[in-house]
């Protein structure tokens, strides 16, 4: 497999994701967050964290996963769109979340050192950025070589209809935010990181969870 990165979505851009994500800061929480809200809950319960571990949460958005996280946790969250961003600090200051830092950043471009975190958490955030196989390698190089990438999303189904109909609506889910058309192993091409496993919370779910390593083993999911 080549190390470079293959796949460009020519249909996603940072400077317009940036701007849509501000006008989405108004109402995300009350509707796709609070759909998503649960399955977050569980993609964190995959950390197995030690105290004191760091964790960056790219695409941290307003900040629904960020009460989830342990308070032994030191929390980085990064976003490209300050409305979402504003959203997420005043979590943090009503809440009290001492142990989160929020950014403003491309998730693709970060500005932190090589292996500078024991966990990265990508939340509906793969299928929103430009060039997903490139947000992999960021995560792989940010992670420790032990670390976990916790990827929550939705992948295209190999249900030929379903994935017919989610290639036809791509355009549309496109305008309003997001792709419907990704591949997991799309995102996966030659990044280097193996799948520790994946799951669904239910047999019909259009959101799956997934567990990225550097590391060459197998575990099985938390319960
Ligand atoms: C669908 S929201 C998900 C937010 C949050 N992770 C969640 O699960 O509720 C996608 C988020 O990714 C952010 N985003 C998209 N492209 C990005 C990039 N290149 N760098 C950083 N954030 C990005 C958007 O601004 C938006 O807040």
């Amino acid at each position: 497999m080549s190390d470079s990165h293959p796949q460009t979505n020519a249909s996603m851009s940072e400077p317009e994701t940036s701007k849509l994500y501000d006008l989405w800061a108004k109402f995300y929480d009350h509707t796709f967050g609070a759909l998503v809200h649960k399955r977050q809950h569980r993609a964190l319960k995959q950390l197995r964290h030690q105290p004191g571990d760091r964790v960056l949460d790219l695409g941290v958005g307003t900040g629904m996963t960020l009460g989830h996280y342990p308070r032994d946790m030191q929390v980085v969250g990064m976003d490209l769109s300050p409305g979402m961003l504003a959203k997420a600090q005043q979590k943090v200051d009503e809440q009290g979340l001492d142990h989160v830092q929020l950014l403003l950043g491309n998730a693709l471009e970060t500005p932190f050192a090589d292996h500078s975190f024991d966990h990265v958490v990508i939340s509906h955030t793969i299928s929103v950025v430009s060039e997903p196989n490139k947000l992999l390698h960021e995560a792989k190089r940010l992670v420790k070589p032990d670390g976990r990438i916790i990827v929550l999303n939705h992948f295209r189904s190999y249900k030929p209809v379903v994935s017919w109909f989610e290639r036809i609506t791509n355009p549309i889910f496109v305008k309003i935010g997001w792709r419907s058309d990704l591949r997991l192993e799309e995102c996966l091409e030659g990044v280097g990181l193996r799948v520790l496993y994946h799951f669904k919370m239910s047999t019909v779910d259009f959101w799956q969870i997934v567990v990225l390593t550097p590391r060459m083993r197998s575990l099985s999911p938390a319960a």
